[in-house]
Parts: C-alpha cells; sequence; structure tokens
C-alpha cells in the first residue's frame, strides 16, 4: 500500500514541512491536501532556507511530482509568488512537475478583506486568524458559490465570475462592515491574468493520483495546520475552516482509506500555538519565554506566515494522545528536541483537573478545557548539546528516556527525531 499521510499533530507549525522533505526522497507524488497560505513550510538545506506556503515541500527533492489538491484554496497571486521565488532559487517548479487540482478554490482580496473585517469586529473574541482569506474562501466554496479553479481555463469567463464576487463581497463590506468598497473591475482584470499565467498548471488532478497508484508508485500527503485546528476535531471556533486530519487527505486528494499503510504525526517536544483558543498547558511567564526564543535563533518561535510570536507550553500528552486517536498515527516524528537542552526538568501533561475531576481525555467544549489544569509528569532534563548528534544511541539518556516516554505514553513508537533545522539534522529511531 503506498500512501503515506502527514499530519500535524498539535496546533500547527510542528515542523511538518521538513518532515516531509526527508520522507520526499522515497515519493515519487508530495501532494498537498487542505488549507492554503495560512501555512508556512520552512526547509533548510545547508545555508539556504526556504518558505513555501501552498507548494509541496516535495519540491525540493528533484524527482517528486507535487501536487495542490482539490481539498486546498489557493490566492493564485502568492502561488505565483512562490513559483517565482523557487525558481529564483534554482527549484524547477515547471508545470511538468508542478500540479494545480482544478477542483481547487479561489482566494481573492474579496476573501481576505471578509477575513480581516471579521476578525476587527469580533474584537477582544477574534480567532486570530492569518488575515489570509481562508474561511470566506471555504465558506463561499460551502454555500456553492466558490470560485472553483476550473473557472481559470476561460480568462475572460473567469473574470466575470470575479467581478460579480467582489460586488457581493462589496455589499456586505459596505453594509455590514461600514468599508470602502473593492475595485471588482481591477481585480477582475488581474485575476484573468493570473488565470492566464497558471494555465499550464491547472488539471484534473485525481488521475495523477490514481495512475501512481496503479503504478505502485510511492505517494506523501502533506497535512497543513494540525488536528487541533482541524474544524471539525479542534476546539471550535477556535480552528481554521478546513480538515487537517486525516480524513482531509483523503478527500483533499480523492482515494481510499485502503491505500494508506502510514499515517505520520509530526509533533513538537513541546507545544506551541498562534491565535486563540485553549491551550492547557500554555506558560506564560519565564518558560514559555525560553521555548519561545528572542527570535535571534530562526527556528524561534515566531510565526513563518505572519511572524506573531507563538503561544509556548510544555507537550501536552492528553492532546498528543487524542491526536494519535483520532488519526490513527502508525508512527510519531518529534521535531526541535535540541530546544530543550538546559532545562534541568521537563513536564509532560498526562491528564487535567477539570472541576476537582482528573481526566485523562481531551474535552470537545472549549469551556472545559479552558477550566483544564494539566497534570504532569516531570522527568530529568540534558544539558549536552544534542544538534550534532546522528545516531539515536549517541543521545544523552534522559533525552531518550524523554522521547521514550512519550512513545509509551502515547502508544505509538518515534521513528525520527530531529535535532535542529537543516535537512540532516534528523535522527533515525
Ligand atoms: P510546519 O508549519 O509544521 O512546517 O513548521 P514551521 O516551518 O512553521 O515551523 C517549524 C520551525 O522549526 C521552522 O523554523 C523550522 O526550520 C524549525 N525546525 C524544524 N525542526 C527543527 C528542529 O528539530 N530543531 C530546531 N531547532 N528547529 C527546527
Ligand atoms: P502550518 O501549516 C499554525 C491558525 C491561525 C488561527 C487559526 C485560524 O504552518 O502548520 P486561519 O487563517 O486558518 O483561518 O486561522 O489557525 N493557523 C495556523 N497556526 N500553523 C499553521 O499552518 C496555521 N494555519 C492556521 O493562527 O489560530
Ligand atoms: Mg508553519
Amino acid at each position: 500500500m503506498p500512501v503515506t499521510i502527514c499530519v500535524g499533530a498539535q496546533w500547527g507549525d510542528e515542523g511538518k514541512g521538513r518532515v516531509v522533505d526527508w520522507l520526499a526522497s522515497e515519493s515519487d507524488v508530495v501532494a498537498r491536501y487542505a488549507g492554503g497560505d495560512n501555512a508556512g513550510h520552512t526547509i533548510s538545506i545547508g545555508d539556504t532556507t526556504f518558505k513555501l506556503h501552498l507548494i509541496p515541500s516535495g519540491i525540493l527533492q528533484p524527482k517528486a511530482a507535487c501536487v495542490l489538491g482539490s481539498g486546498m484554496v489557493v490566492n493564485p497571486q502568492r502561488l505565483l509568488d512562490e513559483i517565482q521565488q523557487l525558481q529564483n532559487q534554482g527549484v524547477d517548479v515547471s508545470p511538468e512537475r508542478l500540479f494545480l487540482s482544478d477542483r481547487a478554490h479561489v482566494i481573492t482580496p474579496g476573501h481576505i478583506a471578509l477575513d480581516t473585517a471579521s476578525e476587527e469586529s469580533r474584537a477582544e473574541d477574534a480567532i486570530g486568524t492569518t488575515q489570509r482569506g481562508i474561511g470566506p474562501a471555504y465558506t463561499d466554496k460551502v454555500l456553492r458559490q466558490g470560485l472553483q479553479v476550473s473557472t481559470m481555463r476561460s480568462p475572460e469567463d473567469f473574470a466575470d465570475a470575479v467581478k460579480a464576487h467582489i460586488e457581493d463581497v462589496n455589499m456586505v463590506l459596505q453594509n455590514r462592515y461600514q468599508r470602502r468598497p473593492l475595485d471588482a473591475d481591477g481585480i477582475a482584470t488581474m485575476y484573468a491574468d493570473y488565470a492566464r499565467q497558471l494555465q499550464p498548471y491547472i488539471v484534473n488532478t485525481t488521475p495523477i493520483i490514481h495512475n501512481a497508484l496503479q503504478a505502485n508508485q510511492r505517494i506523501l500527503c502533506e497535512g497543513a495546520q494540525g488536528t487541533l485546528l482541524d474544524l471539525d476535531l479542534g476546539h471550535y471556533p477556535f480552528v481554521t475552516s478546513s480538515s487537517p486530519s486525516v480524513g482531509g487527505a483523503l478527500i483533499g486528494l480523492g482515494f481510499g482509506p485502503t491505500v494508506v499503510d502510514r499515517v505520520v504525526g509530526v509533533t513538537k517536544a513541546f507545544s506551541t500555538r498562534v491565535g486563540s483558543g485553549p491551550m492547557p498547558t500554555e506558560q506564560k511567564g519565564e518558560i514559555g519565554d525560553r521555548l519561545r526564543g528572542t527570535g535571534e535563533k530562526p527556528w524561534d518561535e515566531f510565526g513563518t506566515t505572519t511572524g506573531r510570536p507563538r503561544r509556548c507550553g510544555w507537550l501536552d500528552g492528553v492532546v498528543l494522545r487524542y491526536a494519535a486517536r483520532v488519526n490513527g498515527f502508525t508512527e510519531l516524528v518529534l521535531t526541535k528536541l535540541d530546544v530543550l537542552t538546559g532545562f534541568e526538568q521537563l513536564k509532560i501533561a498526562v491528564a487535567y483537573k477539570i472541576d476537582g475531576q482528573t481526566i485523562d481525555y481531551l474535552p470537545s467544549s472549549v469551556a472545559e478545557v479552558e477550566r483544564a489544569e494539566p497534570i504532569y509528569e516531570t522527568l530529568d532534563g540534558w544539558s549536552e548539546d544534542i544538534m550534532n548528534i546522528k545516531r539515536w544511541e549517541d543521545l544523552p539518556a534522559n533525552a531518550q528516556r524523554y522521547v521514550n516516554y512519550i512513545a509509551d505514553f502515547v502508544g505509538v513508537s518515534v521513528s525520527l527525531v530531529s535535532v535542529g533545522p537543516e535537512r540532516t539534522q534528523i535522527i533515525l529511531k
């Protein structure tokens, strides 16, 4: 069975990009299945850093074909920018290897304006979205009034559809949010131009997936966001508008569960979250600051997409076990173990206390999980620099113990541990 699905096990930014880059060396097809340019996936190869928002991280492995799947929402301007940026960095992003699903949906400045207006009107109840127009684009899709990529095949008709859409958006912007209207004609002309430029990339991507399956090739599905941001499985409404968890891959690319043999859950060795919403193990003081870093190191916890400081805290085993169960992880990949170097003691949440009761599962309601006080297991830390370690046996005993504890607690083995952002800073366990 040739399909691997790589899923974020927390609130996003787990290091999926670098893990997909690693796994992609053995893949024929690498496909993104959900989300849009709310994602920011960082891959460091030697001295070069690549920041990808839409294009699958497999693009950096020269042999892999890369698919932007039907479950995605795509801002064409951002896609063209990303193609250009990768070309400038010497990466082959030709239409011979990059394929945009004609079933994906288009994000417009209208969606972005609605995202911003909605967030601002929520004031202190804001979700903290990336303001990339993700929610409004998926809303239009679900309302069956979205702009499907297929309509870009005729740039003139597409321009008409974009114009009508912006005029609709303008009514909402003006009447509901008291904002200035957008220039419908200008945006329509701009989008017709994007359609012309993207033409060679637009295809029906399901035969690519199905032919690869027929030929017994390996397909790697790249998740964006994380399980706790899943529209159905996260803490609504502090979620994104797509399905980043394993089921999203099946719908967002078009295959059945019987062809999947690996579900790789990617987790940081601690927890981070950007935006609002519950995070039981968040550390607001010194520990949080130390986990976040000051921003000097490229991997310090500031968002790839928005630059916002990420909320940081101890690893939440309850969250991780929930993610393992809802996704059916067959293995875990643990990233950023190096960041924990120097902590005398490390904590992992193993249960919660809510209203005096001990609970070992993740509550579904925001109200309940916000009252959760984590019950921690404390483990001894290590002080040795581990960033250049290449073999599991060479990791300090306490680092091995920390990793093994997580695997035992979650009930899923750890296959890879990363100890630095660079492609080769990864240890096979
Ligand atoms: P993604 O969205 O899941 O792909 O993750 P991001 O790229 O948004 O965030 C992960 C950050 O951590 C990036 O800056 C990576 O370069 C960095 N990173 C990934 N793995 C490691 C690691 O093992 N150690 C360190 N220090 N940094 C890492
Ligand atoms: P990657 O793929 C971290 C968060 C936002 C916000 C919520 C909803 O890099 O892991 P949206 O713009 O999607 O409507 O915002 O989801 N969010 C992410 N957080 N990593 C991401 O992607 C995210 N994509 C969205 O911060 O809380
Ligand atoms: Mg990210």
